[in-house]
């Protein structure tokens, strides 16, 4: 297993490309499953979750070959359509294959994604909208069995929560179903707006793509035609860097971004002081001083995003005064606290709230990375630690940032990556 040294403090300097979006490409990926062509998608990052999903697809029978950020897929030979434990368990969106497996084969197998450090993260939802589109669903041995051997039918699905990964299933569940699909409180996430672009472009008439309520009209089971497109940037790995210059209090210019899909990001730094230039694609973001406090919210798109709840936690422990942080979609989303603690950083959790005291001197220690999003605080934090900082179990970190080590020592940081 590989770990990282990271020796701090560090300032950054220079341009980073912000990669194709993980988040957006997993549902993209599962898409391909409703497609009678060879699908071709360029800017695809090469983490591993990506790979986690290709494997699965290839396990169903399909070929896939990912080469230079560009990705072929063929699904038109599948043989299987049972999703086997032993990858689902290593990555819940896998539970994505779900609908278009059912919808274009009228039953599939995929299992139960299981236990998450995040918190239950459950698929209830994504069930009791294909059962509503006439699926029948049982649960045996650790699977959902799914049914739908005359195809499935549209609704009208009401979510009781808003869910990305469920959103992302249904509308690919009701592409290919009879007649129409209306989703009420369906997330307004940009990776689910690309999907349902995307959908669009390949023949499905879509209505309200960008807001809580999309109508999908299916193709009767018909297989779409889907041309190459291009994956939207990744506005987490872009808030991530936008942090990792803020923390280190460096000037760092971040290219291949979606501004409008960082806005209560950008925000939210512009509140704590920092100062940025934003141009066509690309976002230059300048040292601040005297970082102010925060007081932030997790929620649902447009709000602030629950997977930049960790780094603004870092950047927290360095404001002039006391900040609150509420984590409001999951509820074990906090793990890294504790490693940040180690470090120094002088946090207090409440329930759901951080309250995170500012002005903390961190100094380098071992930690370890509990989740996708907290392996990246631990490296933000640890740039800005005096001394030597270890962050072990990085594989949740290549699970989501492309190259994210190389990436920082080509800015000036000092980090290696080594064996344990
Ligand atoms: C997606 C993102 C993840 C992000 C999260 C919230 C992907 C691959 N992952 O995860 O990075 O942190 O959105 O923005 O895109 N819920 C239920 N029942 C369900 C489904 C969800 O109760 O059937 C609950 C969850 O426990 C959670 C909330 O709804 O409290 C939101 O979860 P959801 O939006 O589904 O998260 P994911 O799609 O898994």
């Amino acid at each position: 297993m590989d770990f990282l040294k990271i020796t701090g403090p560090t300032k950054l300097s220079g341009e980073v490309k912000i990669s194709g979006a993980k988040n957006a490409a997993l549902p993209l990926i599962a898409m391909t499953l409703l497609a009678k062509n060879e699908v071709e998608i360029s800017n695809m990052c090469e983490v591993v979750d990506i790979k986690t999903l290709l494997k699965l697809l290839e396990n169903l029978g399909a070929t896939t070959h990912l080469e230079n950020n560009k990705v072929t897929i063929n699904t038109l030979d599948l043989t299987e359509t049972k999703a086997t434990y032993d990858i689902v368990k290593t990555m819940r969106a896998s539970i994505l294959v779900l609908g278009p497996l059912l919808a274009r084969f009228g039953h599939c197998e995929v299992s139960l994604p299981g236990g998450c450090a995040i918190g239950q993260r459950p698929i209830d939802l994504h069930l009791k909208a294909l059962e509503q589109m006439g699926a029948k669903i049982t649960i045996k041995s650790g699977y959902v069995l799914a049914e739908a051997p005359n195809g499935l039918q549209g609704a009208h699905i009401i979510f009781d929560k808003i869910t990305v990964t469920g959103t992302a299933n249904i509308v690919m569940a009701a592409a290919l179903a009879h007649g129409k699909t209306t989703i009420i409180n369906a997330a307004r996430e940009p990776e689910v707006v690309q999907l349902c672009e995307v959908l669009r472009a390949s023949g499905i008439p879509i209505e309200g793509i960008g807001t809580s309520e999309i109508t999908v009209y299916g193709s009767d089971q018909k297989l779409i035609e889907i041309k190459p497109f291009s994956v939207i940037p990744d506005r987490i790995e872009a808030g991530t860097y936008l942090c990792a210059a803020a923390i280190t209090r460096s000037e760092l210019t971040i290219t291949n971004v979606r501004d409008d899909h960082l806005e209560a990001v950008i925000a939210k730094l512009e509140e704590m002081g920092l100062k940025m230039k934003i141009e066509d694609t690309q976002i230059t973001i300048y040292p601040c001083e005297t970082i102010k406090p925060a007081n932030i919210i997790t929620q649902e798109y447009p709000a602030f995003p629950t997977d930049m709840q960790a780094q603004f936690l870092a950047l927290a422990t360095q404001a002039d005064g006391v900040s609150t942080i509420e984590e409001r979609l999951f509820e074990n989303r906090f793990m890294h606290v504790s490693e940040l603690q180690r470090l120094g950083a002088d946090i207090h959790l409440n329930g759901n709230v951080a309250i995170v005291a500012g002005n903390s001197k961190l100094h380098g220690a071992d930690v370890m990375a509990t989740d996708l999003r907290a392996s990246s605080t631990l490296v933000l934090a640890g740039m800005i630690a005096e001394g030597e900082t270890q962050i072990h179990r990085i594989y949740h970190l290549d699970r989501g940032y492309e190259k994210l080590q190389e990436k920082l020592v080509k800015l000036g940081a000092n980090i290696l990556r080594e064996k344990e």
